[in-house]
C-alpha cells in the first residue's frame, strides 16, 4: 500500500492502483473519454491529466496510466490542469465538432464552442481512442476493426473499409465507444453494424430477438455450449 494526497486528502491505494482509480475510490471525480473498465488503457484522449508534485517537482500525467507513489500529491482541479484539460477539449472540439459528449464536456469547463483551432468535418465523432478495437480483440476475441491509414487520415473499421468476414454483430464496439461513433441499428430481427447486416435470433421461449445468429455461433464454438442451449434469452433463463 503507499500513500499519497490527492485535491489535499489523505489515501491510501494499492501500489499498482492508477492515480484515475485512487481518486475515484475517494470520491473525487476526473473526467476521462478513453478510460474503459473492460479493455487495456490507450491514453489517448488526455482528458484525464492532473498534476503530480514529487518533492519540488510537478508534472502534468495522464491519471488513467499513472500509477500512485507514496508521498506524492496529486492536484485533479488546480488553474493549470484545467488549462491543459480545456485545451485538450479544444483539440478534441477541433477534430469532433460532430459529438455531443465532447461538446457537453467542454461547455462544463467554459471552453468556447468555436474552436481556435479549424474544425476537421471528416472524422465523424470518432477519437481514436482504440476501445472499440480493443474491445473486439480482448474480450470478444474477433478482431474485426482496426485502425487504417497514417496522419491524419487515420481512421477505424474493418480492414480496408470492407464488410468484415469475421465480425460477428455483437455490437461491443458500438457500446463501449465513447462518443457515440459506430453505427449501430438494431430492428426487430436484423441488426446493421459496419456495413453488414446480420440475422437477430429470436428466443425459443418468448420469442423476442435477442442477439445475432452469428454471435450466438461464435460463443458455441468458443466455449462447446451446444447452439440450442443458448437459443434462449437472458431473461426465460
Ligand atoms: S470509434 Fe469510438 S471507440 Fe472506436 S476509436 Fe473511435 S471513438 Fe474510440
Ligand atoms: S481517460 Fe486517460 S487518456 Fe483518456
Amino acid at each position: 500500500m503507499v500513500n499519497l494526497i490527492i485535491d489535499g486528502k489523505k489515501i491510501t491505494a494499492n501500489k499498482d492502483t492508477m492515480i484515475l482509480e485512487a481518486a475515484r475510490a475517494a470520491g473525487i471525480d476526473i473526467p476521462t473519454l478513453c478510460a474503459h473498465e473492460s479493455v487495456s488503457r490507450s491514453g489517448a484522449c488526455r482528458l484525464c491529466v492532473v498534476e503530480v508534485k514529487k518533492g519540488n517537482r510537478t508534472k502534468i500525467v495522464t491519471s488513467c496510466l499513472y500509477p500512485v507513489e507514496e508521498g506524492i500529491a496529486v492536484e485533479t482541479k488546480n488553474e493549470r490542469v484545467l488549462n491543459v484539460r480545456r485545451l485538450v477539449l479544444e483539440l478534441l472540439l477541433a477534430r469532433n465538432p460532430k459529438s455531443e459528449v465532447i461538446a457537453d464536456l467542454a461547455k462544463k469547463l467554459g471552453v468556447a464552442p468555436q474552436p481556435r483551432f479549424i474544425p476537421d468535418t471528416d472524422k465523424g465523432k470518432c477519437i481514436l481512442c482504440r476501445s472499440c478495437v480493443r474491445v473486439c480483440e480482448e474480450v470478444v476475441g474477433v478482431s474485426a476493426i482496426g485502425l487504417s491509414c497514417r496522419g491524419s487520415q487515420k481512421t477505424v473499421g474493418p480492414p480496408y473499409n470492407e464488410d468484415s468476414a469475421v465480425c460477428i454483430g455483437c455490437g461491443a464496439c458500438a457500446f463501449i465507444c465513447p462518443t457515440g461513433h459506430i453505427e449501430m441499428e438494431t430492428t426487430e430481427d436484423k441488426r446493421k453494424i459496419w456495413g453488414r447486416t446480420f440475422k437477430m435470433k429470436a428466443c425459443d421461449v418468448c420469442g423476442r430477438y435477442f442477439a445475432p445468429e452469428d454471435q450466438l455461433k461464435y460463443i458455441s464454438k468458443i466455449t462447446g455450449v451446444p447452439l440450442k442451449e443458448l437459443a434462449i434469452c437472458m431473461d426465460c433463463r
